[in-house]
């Protein structure tokens, strides 16, 4: 990503986020924070970018009547990713509402962006305290969003600026109240794909040498097949293209019929793999409107030092 300027992927999933929770029912997941943090300037920049992009359908989305705030919802809610970004979400804190059940009391968010657990505070995480680690660019956006808004930062929020290319998240850790003593629950949604396999498995190897046994993290990643010009989705090839035109393309992903042996040699346990059709199966069966996640991106549930459950 640019080292300098805000991830606007993390500020386009969380605007997706909210749209979700304003036109979708039932609505999967209650987030509408992106409508408050991401500022018009990049709202704006977005719909432009959008439409004027590479998608030549793009435009004919757009009703020519509409406002622009309902053209991007528009824009947003016809988006490859839209359904994976929503139901990402919704897996993760279902797995997390169940680790905290069992005893996490701290949540890791790797690649946080605009990500608003922490400002939701749902009742079952009373007490969780909330580690975002994140590129400082995109944090700082974040901070500055939130003081614009007059929202205080929550005692159990934890700010971690850390660029994962440059200092591991171990050591980024290292500087918190994290405790690598008692269990922990980690997110890393949307994030993979952008780093290097290497750089990924140096993130998976740190969650497993960082936390104690039976923390989980879950994790989202693309088919590494999708990468093949010949073989990846239309979809997937769409969207590559646009990621890539910001800066932020996608350059690595992972081979589901080994990611079992992938976390093992890292010191993680595979718990759940789900591609994009076990997760319409599980999340949007029955639904109309057309929240589907996309087929190549899978959503993982790996353990750290214990058997799958
Ligand atoms: C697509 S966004 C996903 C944000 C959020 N997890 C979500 O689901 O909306 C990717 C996130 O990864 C972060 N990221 C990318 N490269 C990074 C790096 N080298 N170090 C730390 N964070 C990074 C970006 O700042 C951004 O917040």
């Amino acid at each position: 990503m640019d080292e300098t300027r805000a991830s606007r992927t993390a500020l386009s999933t969380s605007l997706m986020r909210a749209v979700h929770t304003r036109l979708d029912r039932p609505a999967l997941i209650d987030d509408a924070w992106g409508d408050r943090l991401v500022p018009q300037s990049e709202r704006e920049a977005l719909l432009k970018r959008m439409i004027g992009g590479l998608d030549p359908e793009a435009p004919k989305r757009v009703d020519p009547l509409g406002s622009p705030e309902a053209a991007l919802d528009a824009m947003l809610r016809a988006h490859p990713m839209y359904g994976t970004v929503v139901v990402r979400t919704r897996y993760a804190e279902d797995a997390l509402a169940a680790a905290v059940a069992r005893g996490s009391r701290q949540y890791v968010i790797i690649g946080a962006g605009m990500d608003s657990f922490a400002l939701r505070q749902p009742a079952f995480a009373r007490g969780v305290e909330v580690f975002e680690i994140d590129h400082p660019a995109s944090q700082g956006l974040k901070r500055r969003q939130l003081h614009e808004c007059g929202v205080p930062v929550p005692p159990t929020l934890h700010f971690v600026p850390a660029d994962l290319s440059r200092e591991s998240l171990g050591t980024a850790l290292g500087r918190t109240a994290f405790r690598g003593d008692q269990p922990a629950f980690f997110s890393w949604l949307g994030v993979t794909v952008y780093l290097t396999r290497e750089a990924n498995l140096e993130t998976l190897r740190a969650v497993a040498g960082c936390a104690a046994p039976t923390s989980e993290l879950v994790f989202t990643y693309l088919d590494e097949h999708e990468l093949d010009p010949d073989r990846g989705s239309d979809d997937v090839q769409k969207v590559r293209a646009t990621v890539a035109t910001v800066g932020e393309p996608w350059v690595s992903g992972f081979d589901p019929s080994r990611l079992a042996e992938d976390l093992r040699g890292v010191g993680l346990v595979l718990v759940e793999d789900l591609d994009g059709e076990g997760l319409l199966a599980r999340y949007c069966a029955g639904r109309t409107g057309g929240l589907s996640p996309a087929s190549g991106v899978h959503i993982a549930r790996a353990r750290v030092g214990a058997s799958p459950a």
